[in-house]
């Protein structure tokens, strides 16, 4: 019961913070992304140190580092610089990043410093 209001605060936060982005569809994307093959189970267990933990970000932040790959991959003078992540986020439209982006800040990793009251 406790696990099902959390789970309820976490996702009225983030809908509120990016219009309506949905958590579910970004796991969907997620898993089907294989974004775990280097991220690691619960985007939280990189396989390389030099690798980052997603696992509890803001939200906003990884929207729009997942942004950033996506200006790179369109246009080369702006942008964050990785190859890996400018590829994996072609394929993906402004609202499944959004969706992404609230699945990922939803998991509770490491970096979850939130309380459920945020
Ligand atoms: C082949 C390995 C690989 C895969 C697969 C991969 N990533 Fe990454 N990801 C990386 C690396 C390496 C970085 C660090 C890049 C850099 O230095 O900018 C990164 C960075 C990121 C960042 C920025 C983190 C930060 O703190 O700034 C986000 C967000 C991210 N990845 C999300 C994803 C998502 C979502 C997927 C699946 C759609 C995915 N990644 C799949 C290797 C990968």
């Amino acid at each position: 019961m406790k696990k099902f209001f959390l789970l309820a605060a976490v996702s009225l936060a983030a809908a509120q913070a990016a219009h309506a982005a949905d958590i579910k569809k970004g796991e969907d994307l997620v898993n089907k992304g294989g974004c775990i093959a280097c991220h690691g189970a619960g985007m939280d267990k990189p396989i390389a140190p030099n690798y980052p933990k997603l696992a509890g970000q803001y939200q906003s932040y990884l929207f729009h580092a997942l942004q950033q790959y996506q200006a790179k991959h369109q246009t080369p003078l702006y942008g964050r610089n990785n190859a890996i992540m400018s590829g994996m986020v072609a394929q993906y439209n402004t609202q499944d990043l959004q969706d992404i982006a609230a699945y990922i800040a939803s998991l509770k990793g490491d970096l979850y410093i939130r309380d459920e009251m945020h």
